[in-house]
């Protein structure tokens, strides 16, 4: 068995500013689910949302989290990461992030629902010189060791074990390179898997954006709180070979119009703001639109901006545009919605403490209260790098570096009877058939039928899985469509206990905001 002081289940943004922190202090292992740069981390675009110029200040971020998060925030979470930001943001810059400047002061972008300029970015690859940068230092330091390809499966609790009242996590069944399955302990787990935008036929995510955390601590007993609440991105690249290309909102920040097919401005008919209107209205504007006149997209215009400027700022989306045949200096980008962050999650305390002894959560995976039912643009690095740092100070005050494990007897993983199975066509089935519902039913409008519809298939397909993942040896496409499953089921449920529309969660069963302001909260064993 592999024993470290601090086990971080996910390399993000979230999980190595946990590792950075702890390392002083004892060892640490760092899970890779595949390559380092796989994650949501590297692929943001837009950047990180910090108070820094002078016409800003830290109530007007507030209050722009809070009227997005739509009445749902956790105001005292929202008012500790907007305080807290700049101190991350700071701590950034100092291992090496060299975030645009214009004219010595730092270039800040502006997105959706912001009412200043606030947006700390290098260029549109914000997300991949972060993850840069943080993987950089961590490498640097003895301490922590990064174990690629391991996918861990399942929480080791005292629970599970059945050997105590009070639960307690004690590490992590593996599997390392989809071959062999060892329990990894620890004295402190991280669980800071990022999203599960993967539950969506169309999405923006990486691949391994398919929910493990949230699933693996759901099954641990850790409440799950507000998973209705799915953002999509207005601005997805429409073209039938780019998978899930992001065009940044800072675009429109930038002047961007939207259009329909034929030329024609819509956003100033939906809301007052028009292309700069919380994402969550934006979303549903497109979809309203593309539906209405049976379009299959609608198109994003920056043509009037200076060829130069729009090479400088949004070098990778102009490239990679041009790849796919679109010059957006002279034409305008065909985009779509798609799924795009995960607002609920894991329940968690402001140190992102789960309730199980040792076990916390940062990142998208959590559920901490700042998002409320949608969050405000650019915030969610920000929250991942606040959350780090406070699972980490937390974690270190009750550090035990001496913590033995000989008395749980641990059971090494039972494969009893498994065989190999020659059916991987039942995965990749299932896999889409999820993913197609979610996207059919549970979708950008919902309505009671949808979701009851759904709800039955996945419970299907549920007993399915667990018959097929009981049966035969697990490989990681196993491992991801249960943890899928269990994720869209959570989503569905939570959309049912929603009885209103608000936010991100929209439906025409109920299409008014009610008097209620209350959490969806699941918890364990399922009902
Ligand atoms: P991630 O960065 O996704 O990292 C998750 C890690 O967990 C990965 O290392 C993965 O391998 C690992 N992992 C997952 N499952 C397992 C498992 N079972 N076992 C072991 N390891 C596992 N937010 C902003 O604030 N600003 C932006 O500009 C922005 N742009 C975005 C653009 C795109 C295209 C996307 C997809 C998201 C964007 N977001 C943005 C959201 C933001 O990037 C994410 O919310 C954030 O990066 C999540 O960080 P994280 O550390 O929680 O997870
Ligand atoms: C974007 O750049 O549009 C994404 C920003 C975010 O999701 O926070």
């Amino acid at each position: 068995m592999k024993k470290y002081d601090f086990l971080v289940i996910g390399g993000g943004v979230a999980g190595l500013t946990y590792a950075l922190k702890v390392a002083e202090y004892g060892s640490v292992a760092v899970l890779f689910k595949k390559g380092l740069t796989e994650s949501s981390t590297a692929w943001a675009q837009g950047g990180v949302a910090a108070v820094s110029s002078k016409d800003d200040n830290y109530d007007l971020h507030i209050q722009d989290t809070l009227i997005a998060g739509a009445g749902l925030c956790h105001k005292d979470i929202v008012e500790l990461v907007v305080n807290e930001g700049p101190d991350r943001v700071d701590e950034l810059i100092q291992m090496g992030v060299s975030f645009d400047k214009e004219d010595g002061d730092y270039h800040l972008h502006k997105e959706g629902g912001h009412s200043r300029r606030r947006i700390y970015h290098f260029a549109d690859h914000t997300g991949y010189e972060i993850q840069k940068i943080l993987l950089m230092r961590a490498r640097e330091h003895p301490k922590i060791e990064f174990l690629e390809n391991t996918f861990a499966i399942d929480l080791i609790t005292t629970q599970k074990l059945g050997l105590s009242e009070s639960n307690q996590v004690l590490g992590a069944y593996v599997l390392f390179n989809n071959q062999e399955i060892q329990p990894v302990l620890a004295d402190k787990i991280l669980m800071a898997t990022g999203g599960a935008g993967k539950i969506y036929l169309y999405t923006s995510n990486p691949d391994v954006a398919t929910g493990d955390g949230i699933a693996m601590c759901y099954r641990a007993g850790v409440p799950v709180s507000n998973m209705e609440f799915f953002q999509f991105h207005p601005t997805c690249l429409y073209h039938p070979k780019a998978k899930n290309f992001l065009i940044t909102e800072a675009m429109r920040g930038e002047g961007a119009k939207l259009t329909r097919i034929n030329g024609e401005e819509f956003m100033k008919d939906h809301h007052e703001l028009a292309e700069l209107a919380p994402r969550d209205i934006v979303a549903r504007a497109i979809d309203f639109e593309m539906k209405k006149h049976g379009e299959d997209y609608v198109l994003l215009d920056i043509t009037h901006r200076e060829s130069k400027f729009l090479k400088e700022h949004f070098p990778k989306i102009y490239e990679t545009c041009l790849r796919y045949g679109i010059d957006l200096t002279k034409e305008p980008i065909p985009v779509v919605p798609a799924a795009h962050y995960c607002c609920g999650g894991v329940k968690c305390d402001e140190f992102g403490f789960t309730g199980i002894e040792n076990l916390y959560v940062a990142g998208e995976v959590a559920c901490t209260g700042l998002h409320g039912a949608n969050r405000l643009a650019s915030n969610s690095l920000l929250e991942g790098m606040v959350f780090g740092e406070r699972a980490a100070k937390r974690s270190l005050e009750s550090f035990n570096k001496d913590r033995e494990f000989s008395e749980f007897k641990i059971p090494e993983w039972d494969i009893g009877t498994a065989t190999d199975s020659d059916e991987q066509v039942v995965i990749t089935q299932t896999w889409d058939e999820i993913r197609r519902f979610m996207w059919n039913y549970v979708g950008i409008v919902r309505t009671n039928k949808r979701l009851n519809r759904a709800l039955s298939r996945v419970q299907f397909l549920q007993n399915e899985i667990d018959e097929y993942y009981w049966n035969f040896i697990v490989t990681t496409d196993l491992l991801e469509l249960r943890n899928l499953c269990l994720v869209s089921e959570l989503t569905i449920k939570s959309a049912m206990q929603r009885k209103e529309s608000r936010g991100l969660h929209y439906t025409l069963d109920y299409p008014e905001v009610g008097d209620e302001v209350v959490d969806t909260i699941l918890t364990y064993p399922k009902k």
